[in-house]
């Protein structure tokens, strides 16, 4: 079978992993599609940096936003991030060029998602982006396909290894923030901007994301509210332990009724969580979701939420299902009518204990 030929825009910590995946795993990755994929050209900011993988092999792109109207190109990998500028022109130039579309872009997705899938829709091109959120955890497909007989209330979940990885190290070491700060840049956990970390915007994204995917609603970035953790002290920490509780960033979205209507909260900020809930063992740069189903119970989805393996695997994930010719979004069928709920005033304190 003719392979699937691919363009890689980006090629920093996850495009490396993509490229070093697609080739170990190669065997095993074309029993699975069915063909094999191939990258054929690659993109990225700077092409003198060092990144631990021959790109030699491959056509080098000047200009990203060119790649999609490449005649030896079936399917676009966006890794370059940012909601707008260059990722959003490449996104946008493949589906009209009427190619499949896979991106790690929580941004763009929370940004511009809908206005994307529906010009993929109309064009009958694929839009995946299974690694936007929660990394290696395949919890878009998951909540789509995995719980898609159930309906969801609420869902809720640690959506930033950055944050995580701070606030349990802090616990764990009384290491100060700044410090811990560092080294998640340095592993390369953190955006290249980690206030979109430390504010918990890049949960929000997330959140919103997958608010759309759990209930079936329209993807409403617009009132996600968040609060971030750079107030949370040590002190903080050392005396939520002494309580019974430890500190994460929590990302939840809600359906709650009202009258005849349901209302969506979404919101983000730092949570007391007692020990016993599931939440409160995730340690390090981990990512969690919970979600309950009405026949399913409680889910709970885990893993590696940041890094490069994780989120490759989730990117040539995608690639395998374009592969073997599926089509669409995952927004693909909103169904719930869902308006937005007014968060609490920033500082009011309710809300932030399980
Ligand atoms: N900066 C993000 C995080 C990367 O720490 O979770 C993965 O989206």
């Amino acid at each position: 079978a003719e392979a699937l030929r691919i363009a890689l825009a980006g090629v920093g910590t996850v495009g490396a992993g993509v490229i070093r995946l697609l080739s170990e795993n190669a065997a095993l990755l074309q029993a699975r599609a069915g063909r094999p994929i191939r990258v054929v050209a690659v993109s990225a900011r700077d092409r003198g940096k060092h990144r631990g993988v021959d790109l030699s092999r491959f056509d080098w792109c000047d200009d990203m936003t060119e790649m999609a109207a490449r005649d030896d190109v079936d399917a676009v990998v966006e890794l370059v991030g940012g909601a707008d500028g260059p990722a959003l022109t490449l996104a946008r130039n493949t589906i009209r060029s009427g190619k499949a579309l896979v991106t790690a872009n929580k941004a763009m997705i929370a940004h511009h998602g809908l206005a994307l899938a529906e010009a993929a829709e109309a064009a009958g091109v694929p839009l995946k982006f299974e690694a936007a959120v929660a990394g290696g955890i395949p919890v878009i497909k998951g909540l789509r396909e995995g719980a898609a007989a159930n309906l969801i209330d609420k869902v809720q979940g640690i959506l930033n290894g950055t944050c995580n990885f701070i606030l349990s190290t802090m616990e764990d070491t009384g290491r100060d923030f700044a410090d811990v700060l560092a080294e998640a840049q340095a592993k390369g956990f953190a955006e290249a901007d980690p206030t979109l970390d430390i504010e918990g915007i890049d949960a929000g994204h997330k959140l919103a994301i997958l608010a759309a995917i759990a209930f079936g609603s329209r993807l409403d970035l617009d009132h996600v509210s968040c609060e971030g953790i750079a107030r949370v002290r040590a002190a903080d920490i050392a005396r939520a332990r002494d309580l019974g509780f430890v500190i994460r960033l929590i990302g939840e979205a809600d359906v709650e009724p009202d009258g005849s209507a349901s209302r969506l909260l979404q919101r983000v900020r730092p949570c007391l969580v007692p020990d016993n809930h599931p939440l409160a063992h995730v340690d390090g740069p981990t990512n969690a979701v919970v979600a309950e189903g009405n026949f399913s119970g409680r889910l709970l989805f885990q893993g590696a939420g940041a890094g490069d393996g994780p989120t490759a695997s989730a990117v040539v994930a995608d690639l395998i299902d374009i592969a073997r010719g599926e089509r669409g979004s995952p927004f693909s069928v909103p169904v719930a009518q869902l308006e937005p709920m007014a968060p609490a005033e920033p500082g009011d304190r309710r809300g932030h204990t399980y």
